[in-house]
């Protein structure tokens, strides 16, 4: 019920336009956004790259309608890669189609983000196609699939374990040895197309996870999960699979206990670390995925707006 809620509010404009104005709402959703900027991007990845982390650097951003906020997107997208290769930092780059212009028409979306994958190309980076809901889960294998067909390799797909589909999407996927992210997906979605059940999405991931490592191309286990991280650790010791062959990631300020036990173990981690103004949608998936984050939300909030007095924090 909560969870629906929260992704419901994150597309409301009026709660959007409410919680971006609330006292402290800023500063607290640094806890999960390394902040506005792009330095303020590069200097997070640092940080984690100083603590054996790799880094998936993502400029925030969805459902975009406008051409001028599209291209400046892109725009910001290759400063991104350009910083990235000029600080010698060990990363990569995330994004999210629907920020490129996907939904206003294709040969725009395209040209957007071919200005992308090149400049990536041209310093052997590897940009992430995020996986949205699932309105957008076909249009996107598909875009996908026509610049593959176009010789684009620096390129890679999210594919998420509760949607029913996504048994047949990672045997394409691994028959064409294409690098995919597995997670668990962060929408409110139907039952006709996404199991319900915790149960369902869980050992819909682990099928997912077994299929990746064993046929896959450097697959992504992304997730917090520690019964999923179990389950791989312990598939990839029963099959022989080197820690070299696969990289789990997490995201920005989530368990960032587990992020570094996991290198101390020996394992590649990547960090996704999103930036930028629009932070709030990005917020609310993130306060959905457990409630404990809406509460330290709502206290940050309280602690410093006008009605701090009635909780007794007034100094
Ligand atoms: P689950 O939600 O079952 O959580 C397991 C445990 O992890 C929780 O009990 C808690 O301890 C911890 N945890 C999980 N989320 C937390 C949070 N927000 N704050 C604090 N603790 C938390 N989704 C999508 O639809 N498309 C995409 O492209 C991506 N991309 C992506 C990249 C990366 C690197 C990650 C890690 C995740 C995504 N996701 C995503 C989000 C993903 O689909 C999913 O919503 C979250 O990862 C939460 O699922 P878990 O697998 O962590 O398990």
């Amino acid at each position: 019920m909560l969870r629906d809620a929260l992704i419901y509010l994150s597309g409301s404009k009026n709660a959007r336009r409410f919680v971006t104005n609330a006292p402290g709402a800023r500063s607290t959703a640094r806890r999960f956004v390394a902040g506005e900027t792009v330095e303020d991007g590069v200097a997070a990845t640092r940080k984690l790259n100083q603590s054996g982390m790799k880094v998936t650097l993502d400029y925030l951003g969805e459902s975009v309608n406008n051409r001028d906020e599209a291209r400046q997107a892109a725009d910001v997208y290759l400063q991104m890669i350009d910083r990235i290769t000029a600080e010698k930092l060990d990363a990569n780059v995330s994004l999210k189609l629907t920020q490129m212009g996907q939904d206003i028409d294709e040969g725009f979306l395209r040209e957007n983000v071919g200005r992308i994958l090149d400049r990536a190309r041209a310093v052997d980076m590897f940009v992430r196609f995020d996986m949205e809901a699932s309105t957008h889960t076909q249009k996107t294998l598909d875009f996908f699939r026509s610049l593959w067909a176009d010789g684009y390799r620096n390129v890679g797909v999210v594919i998420q374990s509760y949607l029913r589909r996504s048994q047949g999407d990672i045997e394409q996927l691994n028959a064409d040895k294409v690098r995919v992210r597995l997670c668990k997906g962060a929408y409110k979605e139907p039952e006709s197309v996404a199991f319900q059940a915790r149960g369902d999405v869980d050992a819909s991931y682990v099928r997912l996870m077994q299929m990746l490592l064993e046929h896959g191309n450097y697959p992504g286990i992304a997730t917090h999960d520690p019964a999923m991280i179990r389950a791989t650790r312990e598939f990839a010791k029963a099959k022989d699979i080197d820690p070299s062959r696969y990289e789990f990631q997490m995201l920005y300020g989530v368990r960032r206990d587990l992020q570094q036990q996991l290198v101390r173990d020996g394992y590649r981690m990547r960090v996704y670390v999103p930036f930028g103004e629009a932070w709030y949608p990005y917020l609310m998936r993130r306060m959905a995925e457990r409630p404990a984050n809406l509460l330290f939300v709502v206290n940050s909030v309280l602690r410093e707006s006008p009605f701090r007095v009635f909780m007794g924090r007034e100094r």
